[in-house]
């Protein structure tokens, strides 16, 4: 994490009695105040439709910072001092008159804590009310500075939470909502993925190390495998997962920022602008498929009921709020082609999906063998393919394996590991992703979020693969508990 502390600024926070809020945002500001990040001069505002007052509002955070932050509550007056920060206020959203509201605390605060009119406001509620706080924005004057009647010229920046539209046609409605109300520059796309360190480390490996660096092409690699699995299933969002399903939720946006990351070329400069200059590059060159190829692609699946981690749970269709015919997928596998030059050839597997025996993140590069199999002569049959993995979590880490020979007067090749695990080398609690995206969208830098562009080439490129709920195949059983439905390794190993 940087070491730059935020300015002095108003944080205004829509869809504040949301779960987000409690167990994302402020503890991760409140771990970011913990570190000295964040200016003394902050006021943070709370905006929802729910009536409490600001000590109820603070008495509600406080549970969410003791159980979710880094820190905990050690120091008590550090936590009263961040409290005494927060505010709330009761605004139906697309209630002009809260507005006006909101515009006098923006004075206040800009007189009290000289935040020289500086404010991030954030879209933390459901999407259906991105667009109309948007608009009332706009209708206010507060996508410009000098919205709380001064001419001090801070800035004003919006943070709008995933996810970006649902299809290619809502994303570009609301990007253009958005620009037309606020500059490029002022729009922070977040995709939470992007604040993990491990993900941020995917081209610091590549760019780092020539070793790596150099096999990193069709030249050396076979195939990638890019899979998200997740033992949870819907904790109460079932009625958002039928409208989203697996492809919407993780693949849109946080896979294909990892592969966006894993399959760029190195950028000009590593600044904001250059990095996201390539990775919609990568999405430029994802190879589009027929109406035929499409099916032939994608592997999808839907989790019944199965034991997790000792735990029986219930199948998807058994799910609060899901139809009992649902069609939804919660596994879904995509094989794409980056065509360029680097990457054309190779494979890359796209996998995400619920309910599965583990939560692992993992990126995998699989590399090509020798064409000549000498050892074959000597009736040596064993193969050890070399793999490189990047273990995004959890034990975040980085592994290499290789063969070499098993002790033995017979020839044998065993498999073996080298191994780095973050924890190991570096102990201590990492700091949360919010933490990071909010301290960027504090300080104004905007490389970990996602561009217009990008947002749009991913829907255009995911759209075909979305399937209308209605008309959708079945989608494959797996067992809650599994490692997906049958006949996925046979769809990860054919090219
Ligand atoms: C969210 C999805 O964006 O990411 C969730 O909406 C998913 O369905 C979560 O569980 C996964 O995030 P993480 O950081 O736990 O991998």
């Amino acid at each position: 994490m940087e070491t730059k502390g935020t300015p002095p600024l108003s944080l205004v926070i829509f869809g504040a009695s949301g779960d987000l809020t409690r167990r994302k945002l402020i503890p991760a500001l409140y771990d970011l105040w913990m570190d000295g990040l964040l200016h003394p001069d902050t006021e943070i505002l709370g905006v929802a439709r729910r009536l409490k007052s600001h000590q109820e509002f603070r008495e509600e955070l406080s549970e969410g910072i003791r159980s979710h932050s880094r820190y905990g509550v050690r120091d008590d007056a550090r936590f009263q001092s961040f409290l005494s920060m927060v505010f709330y206020q009761s605004t139906d959203f697309e209630d002009p008159s809260g507005y006006d509201t909101l515009r006098s605390f923006l004075a206040s605060a800009e007189r009290v804590r000289k935040t020289k009119g500086n404010t991030l406001f954030y879209l933390a509620t459901p999407p259906s009310y991105f667009i109309p706080i948007i608009r009332q924005l706009g209708a206010h004057g507060f996508s410009r500075s000098r919205n709380s009647g001064t001419e001090t010229g801070g800035f004003v920046r919006i943070v709008i939470e995933k996810p970006f539209g649902r299809d290619l046609g809502s994303a570009i409605e609301l990007n253009g909502e958005l620009l037309g109300v606020f500059r490029e520059e002022q729009v922070y796309r977040i995709d939470h993925y992007l604040g993990k360190e491990t993900v941020q480390n995917i081209l610091v490996f590549r760019l780092a190390n020539p070793v790596f660096g150099s096999l990193w092409s069709n030249v050396h690699v076979s195939r990638v495998e890019i899979k998200v699995m997740e033992s949870l299933g819907m904790e109460g969002r079932g009625g958002y997962f039928e409208e989203a399903g697996i492809i919407r939720d993780m693949i849109q946006s946080h896979l294909f920022q990892v592969l966006s990351l894993t399959a760029m070329e190195p950028p000009v400069a590593f600044e904001a602008e250059a990095i996201r200059d390539e990775k919609v590059k990568v999405l430029r060159s994802l190879k589009p498929y027929t109406k035929e190829e499409l099916s032939q692609n994608i592997l999808r699946g839907q989790y019944v009921s199965g034991v997790v981690e000792g735990t029986q749970v219930a199948g998807y269709r058994e799910e609060d709020k899901v139809a009992s015919n649902s069609r939804v997928e919660t596994f879904a596998a995509m094989r794409v082609e980056v065509q360029n030059w680097r990457w054309a050839g190779v494979p890359f597997y796209i996998v995400a999906g619920k309910r599965l025996a583990r939560k692992s993140t993992e990126i995998t590069l699989f590399f090509k063998e020798f064409p000549f199999a000498i050892f074959r002569l000597s009736q040596c049959q064993d193969r050890v393919p070399n793999t490189l993995t990047i273990r995004i979590q959890p034990n975040e880490g980085i592994s290499l394996r290789f063969g070499l020979k098993r002790p033995s007067s017979v020839l044998h090749i065993d498999p073996a590991e080298m191994d780095f695990s973050y924890q190991k080398s570096y102990q201590g609690n990492p700091a949360d992703a919010y933490e990071r995206l909010l301290h960027d969208a504090m300080v104004g830098d905007s490389t970990l979020f996602a561009r217009n562009d990008e947002v749009e080439r991913a829907w255009g490129y995911i759209s075909p693969f979305l399937s209308d709920p209605f008309s959708a195949p079945e989608p494959l059983p797996y067992k809650a508990g599994s490692d997906g439905p049958d006949g996925l390794a046979d769809f990860l190993i054919q090219s």
